[in-house]
């Protein structure tokens, strides 16, 4: 009986090594016409419209109606509005959706000029006289953290709020 168990007790312990392998199995290809390394997204050449869906639309939603259950604000109509108060414009690009994303600087700025596009998502939230961001700016921009994002979003609010601009960006106050 007790070496029953004991063989018992080694099958149990030793049959996941039998089954198991190195994991990537070093011996394995790759599919037929999928031999090259995947490039990263900084690389791959991908049209604006197709990083924003990439990056952005998991939470901003493929139209930028954002997602108040998922606290993620609406660019719809709304995000222009940022340029509108001082310190909007380095908030933009320092949301960390924004500076932390996979993008290269030149493609963050491509995204954030076609946000405020008057046919973009903006929409006529863009002021009239607005200058295009560059890659450098984003490059200084989004290399400083933001410590307090909460806090420095409620100012810039509160700031659009005085200047009578509607705060349509989803949320609930
Ligand atoms: C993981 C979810 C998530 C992703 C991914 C994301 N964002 Fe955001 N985004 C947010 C949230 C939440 C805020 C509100 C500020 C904060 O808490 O970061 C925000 C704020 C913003 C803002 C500032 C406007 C405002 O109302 O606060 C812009 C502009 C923006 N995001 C654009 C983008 C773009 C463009 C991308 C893709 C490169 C992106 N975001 C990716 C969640 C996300």
């Amino acid at each position: 009986m007790r070496r029953l168990l004991l063989l018992g007790l080694v099958c149990v312990m030793t049959a996941p090594l039998v089954y198991a392998r190195a994991i990537p199995n070093p011996a394995q290809r790759h599919a037929p016409g999928n031999e090259e390394l995947q490039k990263p997204i900084s690389e791959a050449g991908y049209g604006v419209g197709v990083n924003y869906q990439l990056q952005c639309a998991g939470c901003h939603l493929g139209d930028g109606m954002g997602s108040p259950a998922n606290d993620t604000p609406r660019l719809q109509g709304f995000v222009g509005n940022f340029l509108k108060v001082p310190g909007g414009r380095e908030f933009l690009v320092r949301v960390p959706g924004m500076s932390q994303s996979a993008l290269n600087n030149a493609q963050v700025a491509d995204l954030l000029n076609w946000l405020m596009r008057e046919d973009g998502m903006a929409g006529k939230s863009t002021p009239a006289h607005y200058q295009p961001y560059s890659a450098e700016e984003v490059s200084a921009l989004r290399q400083k953290a933001m410590l307090n994002l909460p806090g420095t979003r409620a100012e810039l609010i509160k700031e659009m709020r005085a200047q009578g601009i509607a705060i349509e960006d989803g949320m609930s106050y």
